[in-house]
């Protein structure tokens, strides 16, 4: 693998010429928006940007936002091919070596860059790092927003690392927010706190690149460990190191780590925090109690990079990556289930959580691009999604086809199908605050799901309407022979 951690990659992202330097921004508010300007209206190859000199703190305690910002970034993270770096070829890609890819546990060591520098006792402060206050309607500052929280089932024995944003209550204590369904959720609750144990658990900032891409979604299954994964994208074992106050593995070369417990009954008004879909969901404005981290211990690197992920209104720092890996893993769920004929599948940049996907399908049977998008459908997004099914002749990630598709080849009265009472949490901003309960715990939410079929009826398609659009011959002749005039205009 061409790194050997977040640091190593920086050189190559900078090499490349997608980094940008900020120094003298202020951690509240300002640092974010930046990034949220750049992102939303910047233009492409988004760059990852670094900021040192943050007011109030030293040169060389820095902050990085947009690690997987570009397409060419999660191709270099995934090992694929960098010469073909437009999303559809990147997933492509992606999906191609996804299927290959044999699972690597990690290396116990018992030192590593991150123990260069520790806090405990007394010391611990986990405000020693420029943690962000992200957008103006935020109450607290966030130390997790691109890292990874560790937690070991205590039963099975295998490690989980899962993005679960945390919230910095004091310098000796934070806020974990992992919602119903994730695997940390399930962890807390059913395997520590319905028991009355004390949960031991670890927060790493500034990952490989690697381990973050795993973190953040929701392709590594139940009793599979993320560090296994992440071993086998880069052929080689991640290096971990055994927390003296938890027993946890954690990154040897992070940036950052926090050891700490968290307690069963404990909570802490957590929020309001302006969430990855563009709103304050969760309840509005008002804090939700979630479970009290208490920090034993924190272990950094000299000159750390604290890794930071700014959700707003989309698109922003990790909607292109999310977008590239949810396509890839619906493609794998269909795969999975046997459905031939797929062609290719794009999760469109609605945030993330794969809310507005669109498969591609060669019809081969009946009841076919049905088929597709019910089971499609229910990949685990937060919120309602859409799956839309469309033919091979329609590119998914292209919004222009996918749309004429819909308006012209779904007779809508049989080929809209809304599921009702499917997955969904508190985050979910179609909801009603007063239908959402005092803890997302209480009483499971639902929301509907909607499949559209939006491919010619297959009882009739060979006699459908002929399409008005030039042949792929006649369009490479008229390249060829026009040359000067499609010169600068069609790329
Ligand atoms: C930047 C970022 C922040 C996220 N924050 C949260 C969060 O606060 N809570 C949560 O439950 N999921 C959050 N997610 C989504 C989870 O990381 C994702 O669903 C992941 O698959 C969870 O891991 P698991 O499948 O092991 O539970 C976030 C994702 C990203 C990319």
């Amino acid at each position: 693998m061409a790194h050997a951690d977040l640091r190593d990659f920086i050189q190559a992202v900078e090499a490349r010429g997608e980094l940008k330097h900020v120094a003298g921004a202020n951690w509240d508010v300002e640092m974010g928006s930046i990034v949220e300007l750049i992102y939303r209206e910047g233009k492409h190859p988004k760059p990852a940007v670094m900021f040192d000199e943050t007011t109030g703190y030293a040169k060389g305690f820095r902050n990085l936002f947009g690690v997987l910002g570009s397409t060419w970034r999660i191709a270099r993270t995934l090992g694929l091919p960098e010469d073909k770096t437009d999303p559809m070829s990147v997933a492509d890609s992606w999906y191609k070596k996804s299927r290959e890819i044999r699972r690597i546990p990690p290396k116990f060591v018992t030192s590593g860059p991150v123990l260069e520098n520790s806090l405990t006792g007394d010391k611990v402060d986990v405000l020693k790092f420029p943690v962000p206050r992200f957008h103006e309607l935020d109450k607290g500052r966030y130390f997790g927003t691109a890292h990874c929280v560790i937690q070991q089932d205590p039963d099975e024995g295998w490690v989980n690392c899962g993005t679960y944003r945390v919230m910095v209550v004091d310098n000796k204590t934070m806020a974990l927010h992992a919602t119903p369904g994730k695997h940390g959720n399930i962890m807390t609750y059913e395997k520590y706190f319905a028991r009355k144990k004390v949960m031991p658990i670890a927060i790493a900032v500034g990952l490989d690149p690697v381990l973050w891409w795993l973190s953040c979604q929701t392709d590594t299954p139940w009793g599979v460990s993320e560090y296994d994964a992440a071993g086998g994208i880069k052929g080689e074992p991640l290096e971990v190191i055994k927390g003296e106050y938890t027993g946890l593995p954690f990154p040897a070369r992070a940036e950052v780590v926090v050891e700490g417990e968290c307690h069963p009954g404990e909570f802490v008004d957590e929020g309001p925090f302006g969430e990855w879909h563009g709103y304050y969901a969760n309840r509005g404005l008002l804090p939700v109690p979630e479970p009290v981290i208490r920090v034993k211990a924190i272990y950094y690197r000299n000159n750390p990079i604290f890794t930071c992920s700014q959700p707003a209104v989309p698109p922003h720092t990790f909607t292109l990556m999310l977008a590239v890996a949810d396509s890839v893993a619906i493609r794998r769920r269909l795969e999975a289930f046997g459905i031939p004929g797929v062609k290719s599948v794009w999760a469109h940049y609605t945030g993330s959580g794969g809310l507005f996907n669109v498969i591609s399908i060669q019809q081969l049977y009946s009841g076919h691009a049905r088929q597709v998008g019910l089971i499609a459908s229910q990949y685990p997004a937060e919120c309602g999604a859409y799956t839309v099914v469309v033919e091979e002749d329609i590119d998914p990630s292209n919004l222009d086809q996918v749309l004429w598709a819909m308006v012209t080849r779904a007779r809508l009265d049989r080929q809209i199908e809304i599921l009702p009472y499917c997955h969904t949490n508190n985050v979910h901003p179609a909801i009603p605050l007063k239908e959402k309960r005092a803890t997302e715990h209480a009483v499971p939410l639902t929301a509907a799901r909607v499949v559209i079929d939006a491919c010619r009826d297959l009882s009739w398609k060979n006699d459908w309407y002929p399409i008005a659009r030039m042949s792929p011959e006649l369009r490479t002749k008229l390249l060829e022979k026009w040359k000067s005039v499609f010169s600068g205009v069609i790329g």
